[in-house]
């Protein structure tokens, strides 16, 4: 068993720049697989290699099994970790590189052969075992770096943007042999991406960083539907969600929003009333959005379309609506009829519409956190 928990643990590479990861709070249970998500350079493999041990820690803790091992080297924190790029050893086989670091560790021969004989019938790799590296797939390459973490059967498994290296159709086939890896071994795994499709996949949480910090941690469709703030709402969705600026009406009950002519009249259950007059953001998920069938749709925003993306199953319909800037992405069915330039309304679900405050934070979260209790 292994629960890994960060405490504090922050990482300061230089004065002259914030923190690379900063104040970062979270426990990994046992078996778990935890999903660091978050754009470039938002401190995901500071954090990861702090874990690992590669990195020393500035200040907080880090404990695995309730044991501070801020002070344990890297190697003896029975942790595997696998890279972005392979980093196998050319000049040797498959099965060389899988059992090396195993050899270094004075293991009996026979305990090697087993375990190496073992993770590569797991990960299919039993036929390519004389082979050097150059002469196997990019795939392949990157299964051997799977099976060299899985022989030494660690505590905690982690990735560092394992699938980034492989193409298109690779890693969707690659992303399901890791998910079937982690409910083979039901290993603690603690797996970095900027792939929010990996995350959303991958996860039994999702913990997703900006800036160093982070943003909120949750189970993937939890994040999804009740996203914390406008930054999580922009990054997990794809397309994002539309985040539109918005005045509260002076109406009474102080839930209808106004941006240029239209209107939305957010339900009781998404947000506590609205203070008149002050400036809120409103969040709609393009899929929450269609186009209205009746040209006199009184529910409906009204726009003109600026950009069509047929994609088969679906369509991408951008549309500016008069006086906001961005134009507003609706999930429209594959065989649409729009054209650029049409003027279209936009059929709207107020039930799954979110409020944020002007600092960023969702005014709907924190409703269904208190509704809740
Ligand atoms: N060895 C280092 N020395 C100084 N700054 C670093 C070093 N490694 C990373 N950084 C900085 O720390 C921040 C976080 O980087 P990193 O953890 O690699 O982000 P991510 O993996 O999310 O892309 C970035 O601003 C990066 O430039
Ligand atoms: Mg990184």
């Amino acid at each position: 068993m292994a629960v890994v928990t960060l405490n504090g643990l922050t990482k300061r590479y230089d004065r002259a720049h914030p923190a690379a990861a900063e104040d970062v709070d979270l426990e990994v249970a046992d078996g778990e697989f935890m999903v660091l998500l978050g754009p470039s350079g938002c401190g995901k493999t500071t954090t990861l290699r702090m874990i690992a041990g590669l990195e020393s820690i500035t200040s907080g803790t880090l404990s695995i099994d309730g044991r501070v091992v801020n002070d344990v080297p890297a190697r003896d924190r029975d942790i595997a970790m696998v890279f972005q790029s392979y980093a196998l050893y050319p000049h040797m086989s498959v099965r060389d590189n899988m059992a090396f670091g195993l050899r270094r560790r004075q293991m009996p021969r026979a305990e090697i052969e087993q375990r190496v004989r073992d993770a590569a019938e797991i990960l299919g790799l039993s036929t390519l075992m004389d082979r050097k590296p150059h002469a196997l797939s990019g795939g392949q390459r990157q299964r051997v770096a799977l099976g060299r973490a899985i022989v030494r059967d660690p505590k905690v498994f982690l990735f560092d943007e394992p699938l980034s290296n492989l193409d298109a159709a690779l890693r969707v086939s690659t992303r399901s042999e890791i998910a079937a890896l982690h409910r083979r071994l039901q290993a603690t795994m603690i797996y970095v991406t900027h792939d929010q499709v990996e995350a959303m996949t991958l996860g039994s949480r999702i913990c997703i960083m900006n800036a160093g910090r982070i943003a909120q941690v949750g189970r993937p469709m939890d994040v999804y539907r009740m996203p914390a703030d406008t930054f999580v709402a922009g990054f997990l969705g794809n397309p994002p969600m539309n985040l539109i600026p918005a005045t509260v009406t002076d109406a009474p009950g102080g839930r209808e929003l106004r941006f240029g002519p239209n209107r939305v009249e957010v339900p009781a259950a998404r947000t506590a009333p609205l203070e008149a007059g002050s400036a809120v953001t409103l969040g709609l998920r393009p899929e929450h959005l269609a186009p209205a069938l009746d040209a006199s749709d009184s529910a409906a925003l009204w726009g003109e379309v600026v950009t069509v993306e047929p994609l088969g199953a679906e369509t991408l319909v951008r549309v500016h609506l008069p006086e906001i800037a961005d134009p507003v992405i609706v999930r429209a069915p594959g065989e649409s009829e729009v054209a650029i330039g049409d003027r279209i309304g936009i059929r709207l679900d107020p039930s799954a519409a979110h409020v944020f405050h002007a600092d960023g934070h969702s005014m709907t979260a924190a409703h269904h956190q208190a509704r809740r209790g």
